[in-house]
């Protein structure tokens, strides 16, 4: 009889010991503590000496590595180069203004002279993005390694991004496909307490919301003296002014983003569209009046479960020697 329940037990919990075995291959936070155990000190240390020289390129490090992680993956396939016969998603237009490609290349060309053939570039964008953060005065985590980088790049792929014009059905949908929740949602929004946005991004909400362009057609959700001074930096078709997206602070990791949310003078439509859900609108008033500690806990947590969407491991793509080019 309790040889048979020995067996029984057994039996129920042999299918966890076969995850466990899967989970082996998966992400972990020493994956390099053999083959190169310097790979952070090393992205610090680079990461450093790029933010000390041109600060505005944390923002978009920390967006290129969401859009790389939102399509195919955190495979790194932001990263790749269009060829003769295929257009890759840097070339999709919500990619458009990512910046900082050269500064990842420095960086993988650090990593390639001391561990060759060794850390993948998607490695590299979650290490930067985690840095990023860390130096805009935000949060820092523990980041998962081992992912492995993919070999194709489409750009049609990148409609599984969210557009600036969402709503929060939209919003809860598409972050939901990637196993992100309501809290991801909000919290991950967060990341637009640092960094830029062109006019052209915005230029709907100001000049043209409802397609009747003409001056009355706003985004009726935008703070009408905002909207007033957004025009006066933002011509109908002006397509390079920059305006900060957390004016005042947008080089620095705070709640502030919330804030200005809750003032209904955020950049984008789905920044607003967190105040109309039960749950996103709570964490956002909340936030607004400061909990920052309890802020950095929660984007932490949730960058590190992005950094999980959908990535290879073990032999499954490669590791390559150059981010913008496949092996
Ligand atoms: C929730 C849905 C989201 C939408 C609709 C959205 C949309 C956008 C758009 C349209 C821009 C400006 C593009 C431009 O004009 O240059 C932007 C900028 C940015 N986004 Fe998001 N985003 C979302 C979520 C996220 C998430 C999850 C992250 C990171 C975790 C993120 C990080 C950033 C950062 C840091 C910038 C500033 C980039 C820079 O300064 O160049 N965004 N976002």
């Amino acid at each position: 009889m309790e040889i048979r329940g020995t067996l029984a037990v057994l039996i129920t919990i042999f299918p966890y010991f076969l995850l466990l075995g899967s989970t082996k291959a998966q992400l972990s936070v020493d994956y390099y503590s053999k083959t190169c155990p310097n790979v952070e000190e090393i992205v610090r240390k680079e990461m450093i000496q790029i933010i000390k020289v041109a600060p505005s390129l944390a923002a978009p490090f920390l967006r290129m590595h969401f859009h790389d992680c939102f399509v195919r993956g955190c495979d790194g396939s932001v990263l790749l180069n269009s060829t003769k016969t295929n257009v890759a998603e840097r070339d999709a237009i919500p990619n458009l203004s990512l910046r900082g490609f050269g500064a990842i290349e420095r960086v993988k060309a650090k990593l390639e002279a001391a561990c060759p053939n060794t850390i993948s570039c998607a490695d590299v964008l979650a290490l930067m993005a985690r840095d990023s953060v860390w130096l805009s005065k935000g949060p820092t985590w523990p980041v998962w390694l081992g992912r492995r980088d993919g070999r194709i790049s489409i750009a049609n792929e990148t409609h599984q991004l969210p557009p600036p014009q969402a709503n929060i059905t939209e919003l809860i949908q598409m972050f939901s496909v990637k196993g992100l929740d309501l809290k991801d949602l909000v919290v991950l929004s967060g990341a637009h307490t640092i960094g830029t946005a062109k006019c052209a991004t915005i230029s709907d909400r100001l000049y043209n919301f409802t397609g009747l362009d003409n001056l009355n057609d706003v985004d009726p959700f935008m703070d009408k003296n905002y909207i007033d001074k957004l025009r006066s930096k933002c011509s109908p078709t002006d397509n390079t002014t920059l305006i900060e997206m957390d004016p005042g602070s947008y080089k620095t990791f705070d709640t502030s983003y919330y804030n200005y949310v809750v003032k209904r003078r955020s950049a984008f439509h789905s920044d607003w569209a967190l105040l109309t859900d039960s749950f996103t609108r709570a964490y956002v008033l909340k936030h607004a009046n400061g909990f920052e500690s309890e802020f950095f806990q929660d984007f932490a947590d949730s960058m590190i479960k992005m950094g999980n969407i959908d990535v290879l491991t073990g032999n499954q793509g490669e590791i390559r020697k150059k981010c913008y080019i496949v092996n």
